[in-house]
C-alpha cells in the first residue's frame, strides 16, 4: 500500500513515484530527503523537476572533482570502449599504472592493493596487521588493533568493530575480537593501552569524518608514531575521507609530517567510481603473499583509468591553493551568515573538510538544518546530530561558494525563527 513520503506533496508525479519505490523496495536504512537527484556539472547538481542546488556535500566527500567532471567523464569513455573487467587473475594496465602512480605520490608505500570502497580498503589493512603480527610469531591475543572513540571505519562486521561508536556496533554482535578503543586525542590513554606490547597496530582518523569533523590534535599523530614504535606496532592511517587533497594536501598526514606504515583510500580516489585502495609501507609491505587475499572487482580497469585522471588532478597545485582560498571563504562566509545569538559554538575541521559546530541549545538538531537548507537549494551533511559538515567538491569557484553561504544563511534565518 502507497503511504505518502513527507515534503513530496508540491512534487510532480514522477519524482513522487520514484520516492514510494525507495520507500517500498529499499532496505530502509537511509533516510533520504524527499528529492530525486538527476544530473550534475561541477558544484551544482539537479533534481528530476529540474530544481537546482549548490553541493556542499559531494556524495560524501567523494566528488572531489565536482560532477561531470570533463577528464573523468573521458576516461571512463575511453577505458568503456576498450576493456571493462579482468578479475585479477590476468591483468589490465590501468591498475597497475595506478598501483605506481599511488606509490609514488605516497611519499612512504612500496606496494598498493585496490579494492572497490572504504570498508574494504580498512578491512584489508586489518587483516594486513593480523598476517604481519602473525608472522612475527604474535600469538592471536597479542594482535590487537587499537582505534578511538568517534572514529568511523567502515560498515563490514571487522571495520565495525574497528568504528568506536556504539550506535554502528549496537545488535551486530557478536563482533570480532580483538579491538580496543581510546580516547581520540588522548596521548597518556594510548600509552596506558598499549603498555602491555599486545598492540598489532594503531588504526586512525587523522581528522574524524563522522565523528564530528575533529582533527587530530597539533602532535598527536607525532605520538602515536612514536608509540607505535616504542611497542612494535603498525601506524594505519585511514584517510578515505581526508586524503586525496581535501585538507590542501594529497594526504592530511603530510601536515604532521608523520611516516605511516599503512594508509587506506577510497571516496575521492575514484571521483565518483567506486574504488578503494591500501598503500603499505617497507615495514608490512611482504606480510601477505600469494594466496592470501583477494577480490574480484578490485582494481577493476573502469575504476582505475578514472583514479589516474583523479589522482593527477587531485594532486596539482591548483588544487591545494583553492583548497586553502575557499576554505578562508567559507570560514569567513560562516562567521559572518551565524547572526547574534548565534548557532554554532565554533567552526572545526581542515582545508575544506568543515564542521560547524551547534550550541547546546539547539544540540541534536543538525538534520533539521539540513532539510531547511536543502529547501533553499543547498546540499549539506551531518557529522552526527550536533555538526553541520561541508566537503564541497576541491574545485569550487567563487560564486558557488558565495551562493552557497547565502542560501545557508536563509536556512539558518528559517531555523532561528
Ligand atoms: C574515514 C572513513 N573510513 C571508512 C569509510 C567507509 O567507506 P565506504 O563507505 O566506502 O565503505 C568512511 C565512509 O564514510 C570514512 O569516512
Amino acid at each position: 500500500m502507497a503511504h505518502p513520503t513527507p515534503g513530496t506533496a508540491q512534487m510532480p508525479a514522477a519524482a513522487a513515484d520514484l520516492l514510494a519505490l525507495g520507500r517500498d523496495y529499499c532496505l530502509p536504512v537511509y533516510r533520504p530527503r524527499a528529492m530525486v537527484l538527476e544530473r550534475g556539472r561541477g558544484a551544482r547538481v539537479w533534481d528530476s523537476t529540474g530544481r537546482e542546488y549548490i553541493d556542499f556535500s559531494a556524495g560524501i566527500a567523494v566528488c572531489s572533482l565536482g560532477h561531470a567532471d570533463p577528464d573523468l567523464v573521458a576516461a571512463l569513455v575511453d577505458q568503456a570502449g576498450r576493456l571493462w573487467h579482468t578479475s585479477n587473475v590476468f591483468q589490465s594496465e590501468p591498475p597497475l599504472r595506478l598501483a605506481q602512480e599511488l606509490v609514488e605520490a605516497s611519499r612512504f608505500a612500496s606496494r598498493v592493493s585496490l579494492c572497490n570502497s572504504g570498508a574494504e580498503a580498512n578491512e584489508a589493512a586489518i587483516k594486513l596487521v593480523r598476517k604481519w603480527a602473525a608472522a612475527q610469531g604474535r600469538a592471536p591475543e597479542r594482535r590487537v588493533v587499537l582505534s578511538f572513540r568517534g572514529s568511523f571505519h567502515g560498515r563490514t562486521l571487522a571495520t565495525v568493530a574497528a568504528t568506536a561508536q556504539p550506535k554502528y556496533q549496537a545488535g551486530y554482535e557478536p563482533l570480532p575480537g580483538g579491538f580496543r578503543y581510546v580516547g581520540f586525542n588522548d596521548v597518556a590513554a594510548l600509552e596506558a593501552a598499549m603498555a602491555g606490547g599486545d598492540v598489532a597496530a594503531v588504526m586512525l582518523e587523522p581528522v574524524q569524518g563522522e565523528g564530528g569533523v575533529l582533527p587530530a590534535a597539533p602532535g598527536f599523530l607525532q605520538a602515536v608514531r612514536a608509540l607505535c614504535d616504542r611497542h612494535g606496532a603498525l601506524l594505519v592511517l585511514d584517510e578515505i575521507q581526508s586524503g586525496m587533497g581535501r585538507t590542501g594536501e594529497l594526504f592530511a598526514h603530510w601536515h604532521d609530517g608523520v611516516v605511516p606504515d599503512i594508509v587506506t583510500l577510497a571516496k575521492a580516489l575514484g571521483g565518483g567510481f567506486p574504488v578503494g585502495a591500501m598503500l603499505v609501507g617497507p615495514a608490512a609491505a611482504d606480510a601477505m603473499q600469494f594466496g592470501d587475499h583477494g577480490t574480484t572487482f578490485g582494481g577493476n580497469p573502469l575504476a582505475a583509468a578514472v583514479a589516474r585522471v583523479a589522482l593527477r588532478k587531485l594532486a596539482s597545485p591548483a588544487i591545494a591553493a583553492n583548497v586553502a582560498r575557499q576554505e578562508a571563504a567559507l570560514r569567513a562566509g560562516l562567521a559572518a551568515i551565524d547572526e547574534a545569538p548565534g548557532l554554532f559554538s565554533g567552526v572545526r575541521g581542515r582545508g575544506l573538510m568543515l564542521g560547524a559546530v551547534l550550541r547546546p541549545a539547539f544540540a541534536g538538531r543538525a538534520g533539521e538544518i539540513l532539510d531547511l537548507a536543502a529547501a533553499e537549494g543547498l546540499l549539506l551533511l551531518q557529522a552526527g546530530p550536533d555538526v553541520l559538515r561541508m566537503v564541497p567538491p576541491l574545485n569550487i569557484g567563487d560564486e558557488d561558494v558565495a551562493e552557497g553561504l547565502v542560501r545557508l544563511r536563509r536556512a539558518l534565518r528559517a531555523f532561528a525563527r
